[in-house]
C-alpha cells in the first residue's frame, strides 16, 4: 500500500519522502517530482525522529502548499496466544504500529509549526483496532492503539 501511495503522490510539485528497512527500486522519478528514500527500521526510532524534524527543519514552510505524514508501515506478529508470543515479537509490533507513528507525528508536528501549509497526518489503521480477533493481540492492540491516538490528536 505505501508502493501505491508513494507513486500516485510522486506528481509534478510533490516531494515524496519514503520510510522502510529497504529502499524501493520499483519508485521512479517523475517530472518535475522530488523524491526521497530512508532506510530506517520503525522498530528503532531513536535516530529516525532526530533526522525528521532537523530536515523539516531545513525546509522553507512556506514554500509548501501542504504536508501530511501517513504512518503506514504495521507488524502482525507471528500468530499464536499471547502466552506463547515471544516477547521480541510483540514489542516489534507495538513499536513499529504505534510507538514510531506516534513519535514520527510528534516531531512532524513540532518542525512543522507555524508553517501556513495545510498539515495533516494521515494513519492507516485497520478494521482489527475495533473488533478483536483470537492471537492476534498485539497487532489488535497497536491497531487500537493508533485509533485512539487520532482521536486525541484531532482534540
Ligand atoms: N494488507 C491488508 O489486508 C491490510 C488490512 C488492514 C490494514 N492494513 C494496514 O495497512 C498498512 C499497510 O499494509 P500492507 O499490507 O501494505 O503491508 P506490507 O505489504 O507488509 O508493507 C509494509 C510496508 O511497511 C514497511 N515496514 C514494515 N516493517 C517496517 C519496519 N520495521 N521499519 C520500517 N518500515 C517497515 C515495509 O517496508 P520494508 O520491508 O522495506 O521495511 C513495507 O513498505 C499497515 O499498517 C497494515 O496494518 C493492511
Amino acid at each position: 500500500m505505501g508502493l501505491a501511495m508513494a507513486r500516485q503522490l510522486l506528481a509534478e510539485g510533490h516531494t515524496v519522502l519514503c520510510i522502510s528497512r529497504t529502499e524501493q527500486p520499483a519508485l521512479s522519478l517523475q517530472a518535475g517530482a522530488a523524491l526521497l528514500q530512508w532506510r530506517h527500521d520503525l522498530a528503532d526510532t531513536a535516530a529516525l525522529t532526530p533526522r525528521l524534524e532537523s530536515w523539516l527543519g531545513k525546509q522553507v514552510g512556506t514554500a509548501w502548499a501542504s504536508a501530511t505524514l501517513i504512518n503506514n508501515a504495521g507488524v502482525i506478529a507471528r500468530i499464536g496466544p499471547l502466552s506463547q508470543s515471544d516477547a521480541s515479537d510483540i514489542a516489534g509490533a507495538l513499536r513499529v504500529g504505534l510507538e514510531a507513528p506516534m513519535l514520527l507525528t510528534a516531531a512532524f508536528l513540532r518542525a512543522t509549526e507555524g508553517w501556513p501549509a495545510r498539515r495533516r497526518v494521515l494513519s492507516i489503521s485497520s478494521g482489527l483496532g475495533r473488533r478483536p480477533m483470537a492471537s492476534q493481540a498485539a497487532y489488535c492492540a497497536a491497531k487500537a492503539g493508533m485509533d485512539h491516538f487520532t482521536r486525541c490528536l484531532a482534540l
